[in-house]
């Protein structure tokens, strides 16, 4: 995936595609490039690592221009440097091209090409594509419209891209397939990007063109979208959502503990419109509009990647508790190559933080296309799942820059559970003394949130004795072992320490082999059914010398006198024990990677948004 934008009118357009990038730059950073267009000539500037290098290495060159296109990158096809960096000029260099997706076909194309003599600079699949198009332009005497269609029709993959024509210097074509792409509507001018965010603050109409649609961008004449066949779409112009745009780190060092700091609030705005605090009761109006299709449903399926496939493991044990109603949790990445048995009675359940994971679309668009009614529950409004569902409910978090998810993952678990809460008492399937009481004890978690954010000082200090580690386990059972396994991707994302998630029980039948005097295990031992049970595990990783950090409930003695360390939160409902105990594991792999010196908010390899399978 990438990030991908551009802009055509009567403005400057580097300081525009800069500052683009940089709302982009969680789609991925490992290069940045961009290419001016000007009535002769077309200047191209990329730099190796994110789009401040790029700015920087271009400080003192000629920026005019009031067209061009803009690209940061996460590399798939070529490592990355500066030659493999987007943008790519054609042979001639007449042609400039950005592009996020993948051309999956494109070694075919690039043998055909290089019989006809062509020798590429670089190794992506993204050149390949602009040779191809400039050669039927050149062989086959199609203008760039009609190359591109012919092209288009040619490749098989994922694409947005975004083009620029020396020659043509008052056009921009843009298209996608399968990669998210936006048009912004102002006056006489035109915006492309991945998502709303760069365009946001210049033009408050924005289209969505759909799969293998073209934009035609002419400077001062209105927007014009083609398919592949050269037949007129119509389109659809909207407003760009409310509360987009870039956040800033206010007075954190870093977006990640902001992020961290900001989930009380976050819950707070979940629940807002949605819980009655008088009545103690929950309405999310997707079950209400859908109550029927929802409370008959056979069987749900999560589909999820990353943090929300974990949070879609809490869910799963909230809908199952409380409806009585099957639930399947599956990797999006396995659901959408598996043949699923799936009909018109399941629900699929599809939870993304960005709302424009790849392989979580793939598995809707599966899903849906065996009768299956999806809802979805995304954080960034009007983004391609919210679009591609049937209906759904907003977390409601805000931005979230941080690469490691924090709020967004305790913003689904809520929204999970108002989903289950409501549907539970949709179905009847919940004693109301146990559904009040967990309402009651949700509205309580904010407040108690704050009451394990005053731990921050002591985690900080306490992560200064495991920078010596090469290896965690991270232990959890029931509810909180999905909070296990979430924890340890917190800690190998950002500090490249390697950890597992473990069921606790499970140690027994090989990992507790690992154990040793150097080994940290993290153990999730709130006080809940599970208590004596995770106490005998606890029991067992000491009587083998491991150092032990448990996660208690506040008063604790007996684990806490078994462990080295603790780190304490209130008591709640153990249903709602992951949204205090995730607080203090996110703390502890923030803190960690700080005083490892990584960068926090980026690491390496990884990107926000994962718009490529
Ligand atoms: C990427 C991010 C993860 C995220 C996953 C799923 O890998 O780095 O933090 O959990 O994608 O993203 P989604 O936006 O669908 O929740």
């Amino acid at each position: 995936m990438c990030g991908i934008t551009g802009y055509i009118g009567t403005r400057d357009a580097w300081p525009i595609l800069i500052e683009g990038l940089k709302r982009l730059e969680y789609r991925g950073y490992d290069s940045a490039g961009v290419a001016l267009v000007k009535k002769g000539a077309i200047s191209v500037y990329k730099a190796k690592g994110k789009v401040a290098d790029l700015e920087n290495s271009a400080a003192d060159k000629d920026l005019s221009g009031t067209a061009g296109i803009a690209h940061t990158r996460w590399a798939t096809h070529g490592e990355p440097n500066t030659v493999n960096a987007h943008p790519h000029l054609s042979p001639s260099g007449r042609l400039a091209i950005v592009h996020n997706g993948i051309i999956e076909n494109y070694s075919t194309i690039k043998s055909r090409l290089q019989e006809e003599g062509y020798v590429f600079r670089s190794t992506t699949d993204t050149e390949v594509l602009v040779y191809l198009i400039e050669y039927l332009m050149q062989k086959q005497g199609k203008n760039l419209l009609e190359a591109v269609q012919s092209a288009l029709r040619e490749v098989i993959g994922a694409y947005a891209i975004a083009l620029a024509d020396r020659d043509d210097p008052d056009m921009l074509i843009a298209a996608r397939k399968s990669s998210p792409l936006v048009i912004g509507i102002g006056d006489g001018e035109f915006y492309v990007a991945s998502d709303v965010s760069p365009i946001a603050g210049y033009t408050d109409r924005v289209v969505y063109p759909e799969d293998e649609e073209i934009a035609v961008l002419r400077r001062g004449v209105p927007l014009k979208i083609v398919n592949l066949m050269n037949e007129e779409c119509s389109h659809e112009v909207r407003p760009v959502p409310e509360n987009i745009g870039l956040t800033g780190k206010e007075g954190f060092p870093h977006f990640m503990l902001k992020e961290i700091y900001e989930q009380p609030d976050c819950i707070v705005d979940c629940m807002r419109g949605r819980v009655d605090t008088s009545l103690g009761t929950v309405r999310l109006s997707a079950v209400t509009e859908n109550a029927e299709r929802l409370s008959t449903a056979k069987r749900f399926i999560i589909v999820a990647c990353g943090t929300s496939w974990h949070a879609g493991l809490i869910g799963k044990q909230y809908l199952e508790t409380f409806c009585r109603v099957p639930v399947e949790v599956a990797y999006a990445s396995e659901f959408r190559y598996s043949n699923p048995v799936i009909d018109d009675s399941d629900v699929v359940i599809a939870i993304s933080q960005s709302g424009e994971t790849a392989d979580t679309l793939a598995a809707i668009e599966l899903a849906k296309s065996r009768g299956a009614f999806i809802y979805g529950i995304c954080n960034v409004v009007g983004s391609s799942i919210a679009r591609a569902t049937d209906t759904g409910s907003y977390i409601h978090v805000g931005p979230e820059v941080g690469v490691a998810s924090t709020k967004a993952f305790t913003g689904q678990v809520a929204v999970l559970l108002l989903l289950a809460l409501n549907l539970a008492e949709v179905k009847g399937t919940m004693k109301p003394e146990a559904y009040h009481s967990t309402v009651k004890a949700l509205l309580e978690i904010p407040d108690k949130m704050r009451e394990v954010l005053k731990s921050d000082k002591g985690i900080a200090e306490l992560s200064r004795t495991f920078t010596y580690a090469h290896n965690f386990i991270y232990l959890g059972r029931g509810f909180s072992y999905p909070v296990a396994l979430e924890g340890a991707l917190k800690l190998k994302e950002i500090s490249y320490i390697h950890a597992e998630g473990y069921p606790a029980a499970e140690m027994k039948h090989g990992p507790i082999a690992l154990i040793d005097t150097e080994m940290p295990v993290v153990f999730i031992a709130t006080k809940n059914t599970m208590y004596e049970k995770i106490l005998s595990n606890v029991q067992e990783i000491k009587a083998r010398k491991g150092r032990v950090l448990a996660v208690v409930t506040s008063g604790d003695k007996v684990i806490s006198a078994v462990a080295d360390n603790v780190l304490d939160v209130p008591e709640t409902l153990e249903c709602l024990d992951p949204l205090l105990v995730s607080i203090p594991l996110q703390l502890l792999a923030y803190h960690i990677a700080v005083c490892k010196g990584k960068d926090v908010d980026r690491p390496r390899n990884l990107a926000k948004s994962v718009t490529v399978e």
